[in-house]
């Protein structure tokens, strides 16, 4: 097949949620439509507990197993489609940031019951900042949930997007009966089955098909009311503002009872975007130009543990990927090549000899890779757009072990480049700082600089509130901060200068004292060019 076929018949998104919205049923309800598995229950066990645990062991191995699942691919009738994994735990939460830099769209999941949840603002502010188009599932309508145009204006509002229902449903909890999809003007009636795809579901033939009256009554005259009321309300849904990033269609259903899943799966075939072209230090690159590239969005460490090896995860951005055939890493400036590449297929791993735009191919990788490397075919650009924000806390890292010193920098080392967590030294000191975005993760770098590198430390309190990147043309822009806050400067791994203010008020008076000089809550992951956001 050509590559414009290929690109074509590509479909590469996430599905985010807030915890507890149902992911992980939906990832798995998707699966067992396009008959990539046959039975519910199999991707259930992938998913990290939610609980604050610190059992490492627990973490350790629900890792191993989520590598299977960080992409599922599968067929849906000509597509292939590629579903990337994000780690549903808050703690873990910059992981699923990186990953929505490798999708072209996303499915956004919200529980009718709860409506717009903490976690689900913070994903869709990201979503934002890419335009990524987004299709909202509402789910567990066999729960009594929020009346729906209530929940419909509570999204527009917290979310800052425009909605349009494609589908709309009949009742609620104990009065659930069905979903109207008003995008194919057909009516799905509901019966409760979680094991399987309902065979026997009744599609009616429209919101005018006189069965409808027949079976219901006068519910389906309210039914009537309410879509004339919907397409009069939100107008003809633009196919060109859900791709913009404007506009997210929104669909009613119950993943786990597998109900309003194939209505929503067929939508998100027509219309999602194939693979889109992305930017570069040289501007956009197209999936259809011919030379490859790609770039890593997340490293997944500790396959075996018997051996120290990672699997760096890189979304193809253009041209054809082949086995074994030179490739230029652009930061380290040479060649590499790779013998085992791994594609995913369902929940398998398998050798890949070619992939195409859209694919994500697995790299074992024996520490050549950080986050947001660039491979290509001799070009030298770098792929923009992979961010990172200031972490939440921060702890001052403190050897254990006198003799294990160069161990514990290896680990961290490591570690740092796969992104688990920030590392800041101090610049006039040899203070080492980590910062995370959750507690969690603490327990996860101990847990591994012991186990992967047996080095040992503690980590102690301090006193921070968030990490600014420093940018300023001349020394003297920055005088009156090296003066009185030195003890505050740090270097990220990239030599950035990084000022990390113990409160609010420091940083507004740090900022009135040094005018020319500006603090940035996020920069990008992208080694030498490192462009930044404002505070
Ligand atoms: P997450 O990945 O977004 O965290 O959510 P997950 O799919 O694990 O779903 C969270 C809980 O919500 C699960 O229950 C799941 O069974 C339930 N759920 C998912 N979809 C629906 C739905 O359509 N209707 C109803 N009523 N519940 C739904 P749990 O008790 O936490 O787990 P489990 O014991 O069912 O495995």
């Amino acid at each position: 097949m050509s590559l414009s076929k290929e690109l074509k018949r590509r479909k590469t998104f996430a599905i985010i949620s807030h915890p507890d919205a149902g992911k992980t049923t939906l990832t798995e309800k998707l699966l067992l439509f396009s008959g990539a598995i046959q039975i519910a229950g199999a991707v259930k066990s992938n998913k990290i507990r939610k609980t604050a645990t610190s059992d490492f062991l627990e973490i350790e191995k629900q890792r191993g197993i989520s590598v299977a699942s960080s992409v599922l691919s599968f067929n849906y009738h000509d597509y292939k489609i590629n579903l990337l994994d994000t780690p549903g735990h808050k703690d873990f939460a910059e992981d699923t940031y990186r990953t929505l830099t490798a999708v072209d769209s996303v499915i956004l999941v919200i529980d009718c019951v709860k409506g717009v949840e903490e976690q689900t603002e913070k994903l869709m502010q990201v979503c934002r900042l890419r335009n990524t188009p987004v299709i909202i599932f509402i789910n567990k309508l066999d729960r009594e949930g929020r009346n729906p145009i209530e929940l419909l204006d509570e999204i527009e509002e917290k979310l800052s997007i425009k909605v349009r229902p494609l589908s709309y449903p009949f009742g609620m909890g104990m009065s659930f009966r069905g979903v109207y999809n008003i995008y194919d003007n057909t009516f799905a009636f509901f019966r409760a089955n979680k094991q399987q795809i309902e065979d026997e579901v009744k599609y009616f033939k429209g919101i005018d098909d006189e069965e409808l009256v027949k079976t219901f009554g006068e519910a389906a005259e309210t039914l009537k009311n309410d879509i004339d009321l919907i397409n009069g309300v939100y107008g003809k849904f633009e196919i060109e503002k859900y791709l913009s990033g404007e506009l997210a269609p929104v669909f009613f259903g119950s993943a786990i009872n597998n109900f309003g899943i194939r209505e929503l799966l067929d939508t998100f075939v027509a219309i999602a975007p194939p693979p889109v072209a992305r930017e570069t230090t040289i501007g956009m690159i197209q999936p259809k130009e011919e030379k490859f590239s790609g770039f890593v969005f997340k490293i997944h460490a500790n396959l075996d543990p018997k051996h120290r090896d990672r699997m760096a995860f890189v979304r193809i951005c253009s041209g054809t990927f082949e086995r074994n055939k030179n490739y230029f890493h652009v930061r380290l400036k040479r060649q590499v090549k790779f013998p085992n590449p791994a594609s995913f297929l369902a929940q398998t791993k398998s050798l890949v000899e070619t992939a195409y735009p859209g694919d994500v191919i697995g790299l074992y990788d024996s520490g050549l890779f950080k986050i947001g490397d660039t491979l290509t075919e001799g070009d030298t650009f770098m792929f923009k757009g992979i961010p990172v924000f200031s972490p939440e806390i921060f702890r001052i890292v403190q050897n254990k072990d006198p003799f294990k010193s160069k161990q514990l920098e290896t680990g961290i080392r490591h570690l740092t480049d796969e992104g688990l967590a920030q590392l800041f030294v101090q610049c006039d000191g040899t203070k080492k700082v980590i910062g995370v975005v959750g507690e969690l993760q603490f327990d996860v770098i101990k847990y591994r600089l012991l186990n992967e590198f047996g080095a040992s430390c503690d980590f102690l309190h301090l006193n921070a509130y968030k990490a600014f990147w420093v940018q300023y043309d001349k020394k003297e822009d920055i005088e009156e901060l090296m003066r009185l806050r030195g003890n505050f400067l740090y270097f990220d791994k990239a030599k950035n200068l990084v000022f990390i203010a113990e409160t609010e008020f420091s940083l507004r008076m740090t900022k009135e004292k040094n005018p020319k000089a500006t603090f940035l809550s996020s920069v990008e992951h992208n080694n030498q060019t490192v462009e930044m956001e404002k505070v």
